[in-house]
């Protein structure tokens, strides 16, 4: 990694003279951020960092000497061109045409590992990682939240995958409780084969909702239900049979869409798994002397002396959404054994999974320390043409079908072998950017009209600046190996902000996977295109002297190449042409 040689020179320096080994240094030695003031030094070390924080305030040495006295120490040499101080740092800046040649030349050796070689991913040791995430309910509403939990559960398995973890991607259904009642009981007063074959979610929802309302209505389809329950509680054939076919056919299309946001997983866990596991946590519950009855009958447990009791059996026994999560974290544990499992659910759910964790470690279950919740904030108006969203269908439809109408009267789009797939490609880019701009857990307002906009900060725009760059590619060709390339023709300001950029990638990503927040690769990346944007309209490659042509050339491959990669990390599919 281009940026991990220039920290390691620098380090070799500052340990001479700090008398501290070069790997302790290494860690705050950073590329500096990009500005639009331009033209900045390439790699800051914080002082601060090296001064004792123990010390108190009187004893510690003012930081901005410190700063020039280490200055002042350091030499120049043949990697280091220029050194100054900031506020609290020493800046260095690299000799301008080893970081243009360095740079490209990791890009074009590394492909796809570009930053993920870095040795700031080195040390990490390797991982068994499970991560549950999008979960819907049968029958019940594809909501706003599992298309988040879907998207993000999606990106944290990319990264983690990438960096060289082992992961196991799980879907945990909403498969059990007193809806199958309803709809066992709906299903066969309301129910069609044929409808459930060609449209099994469209109509085990309809399903839902007729009997839903026929039962506030009508006693008697209250007790049919509660029968239904009954019997499969009590795994009656035909009644179990019914459900597993619900289960299968819902399955089979969930499939389906997941296959369109190029999602899929190792595992379609359930809730219905674990009604008998959860009997036995209650007897461990019980035997630890942790399960209390209420005078109805209810079980409950409490967390602490003071606390509200939570509830984690009916009182005729069965089990409760609480329950089912304990036995179902202890089983993956007894299964896959992870170093880590996660969690992704929006956050109205935080305290359910803070009381999963306690009653798990009540229990002595010493790894809970091991589990994780990634809570996520609320979408708030994201509606189709059609209404509320009901099917994650529909709004993968409304983004492509936007993404065409767009397009199609728009003068600068080009042919595309497979219009479509590209406004498919176009949309979900959009639904991704828009949704992991901000921080995880913060609320947004959804605007279909903000989200496709193509020169805002959008996933429209880095689909158009992949396209753009690649078509220049097609148009001047590609080039193979940077090691003709002359470094002196990338020394303009565009240029040089572009390298510098690129010099932060293994920074982003280490950030990224340390909060899993997907942030910090999509403002990367949108910055990238700006910078992109900006480059390519000052450094012509037509029309330049072919040695000027094939440096630019490079730098524009090696830009698109990092775009690709961080795209596809966040579960973009990079389009060639739009
Ligand atoms: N099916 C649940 C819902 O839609 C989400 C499940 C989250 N995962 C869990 N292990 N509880 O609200």
């Amino acid at each position: 990694m281009a940026a991990c040689r220039f920290r390691r020179s620098i380090a070799a320096q500052l340990s001479r003279i700090l008398e501290m080994p070069p790997e302790n240094l290494v860690k705050s030695i950073c590329a500096v951020p990009v500005t639009k003031k331009g033209q900045a030094a390439d790699f800051q070390f914080f002082v601060s960092s090296v001064i004792d924080a123990n010390s108190s305030d009187d004893s510690r040495p003012d930081i901005q000497l410190q700063t020039q006295r280490l200055a002042k120490e350091l030499k120049c040499d043949a990697v280091v061109s220029e050194i100054n101080t900031g506020e609290g740092t020493v800046n260095f800046t690299i000799n301008r045409e080893l970081l243009a040649k360095t740079v490209l030349q990791q890009v074009f050796e590394d492909g796809s590992q570009y930053g993920i070689k870095s040795e700031l991913f080195s040390g990490l040791p390797k991982r068994k990682i499970l991560i549950e995430f999008s979960s819907p309910n049968i029958a019940k509403k594809f909501h706003v939240g599992h298309l988040r939990s879907t998207i993000i559960g999606n990106y944290i398995a990319n990264l983690s995958e990438a960096i060289g973890h082992h992961v196991t991607r799980m879907n945990y259904l909403g498969d059990w409780g007193m809806q199958f009642g309803l709809l066992g009981a709906g299903f066969q007063r309301f129910g069609s084969e044929e409808k459930l074959k060609s449209n099994p979610l469209q109509h085990l929802f309809e399903v839902y909702v007729q009997v839903n309302k026929a039962s506030e209505e009508d006693e008697n389809i209250k007790k049919l239900a509660q029968d239904f329950f009954r019997k499969l509680e009590a795994h009656e054939e035909q009644a179990v049979s019914l459900w597993q076919h619900f289960r299968d056919v819902s399955i089979e299309e969930y499939i389906r869409t997941y296959k369109r946001l190029g999602v899929c997983f190792d595992e379609y866990s359930g809730e219905s798994f674990y009604q008998e596991k959860s009997q036995e946590i209650l007897k461990m519950l019980d035997s630890k002397g942790l399960l209390k009855k209420t005078k109805e009958g209810t079980g409950i447990v409490y967390l602490s002396e003071k606390g509200s009791p939570l509830a984690v059996m009916r009182s005729d026994g069965t089990s409760l959404y609480l329950t089912r999560d304990l036995a179902a974290a202890i089983d993956r544990m007894d299964k896959c054994n992870p170093d880590t499992m996660i969690y992704v659910t929006d956050k109205s759910q935080i305290s359910h999974f803070q009381q999963v964790f306690q009653i798990l470690k009540l229990l002595g279950y010493e790894w809970t320390e091991r589990c994780q919740h990634v809570p996520f904030g609320r979408v708030q108006g994201m509606k189709t043409r059609k209404g509320e969203v009901v099917f994650l269908e529909d709004v993968l439809d409304e983004a492509c079908s936007m993404v065409l109408e767009k397009s199609a009267s728009a003068k600068t789009t080009k042919e595309c072998e497979d219009p479509l797939e590209t406004a498919e490609r176009i949309g979900l880019a959009a639904l991704i950017v828009q949704d992991f701009k901000g921080l995880l857990s913060s609320d947004y307002q959804f605007s279909w009209d903000r989200v496709l906009q193509s020169r805002g900060d959008t996933g429209v725009f880095l689909q158009y600046t992949h396209a753009r760059l690649h078509s220049l590619e097609e148009m001047c060709g590609r080039i193979d190996q940077v090691s003709h390339m002359n470094p002196a023709c990338l020394q303009d300001p565009q240029a040089i902000s572009l390298i510098q950029h690129l010099l932060r990638y293994d920074e982003i990503l280490c950030q990224s996977s340390q909060d899993h927040q997907p942030k910090h690769i999509v403002n990367y990346l949108l910055k990238l295109s700006h910078l992109a944007a900006a480059a390519h309209k000052m450094l012509p490659v037509k029309g330049s002297v072919p040695e000027l042509a094939e440096a630019r050339l490079c730098l524009f491959q090696a830009v698109r190449s990092i775009l690709a990669n961080g795209m596809k990390l966040l579960g973009i599919t990079p389009v060639n042409r739009m």
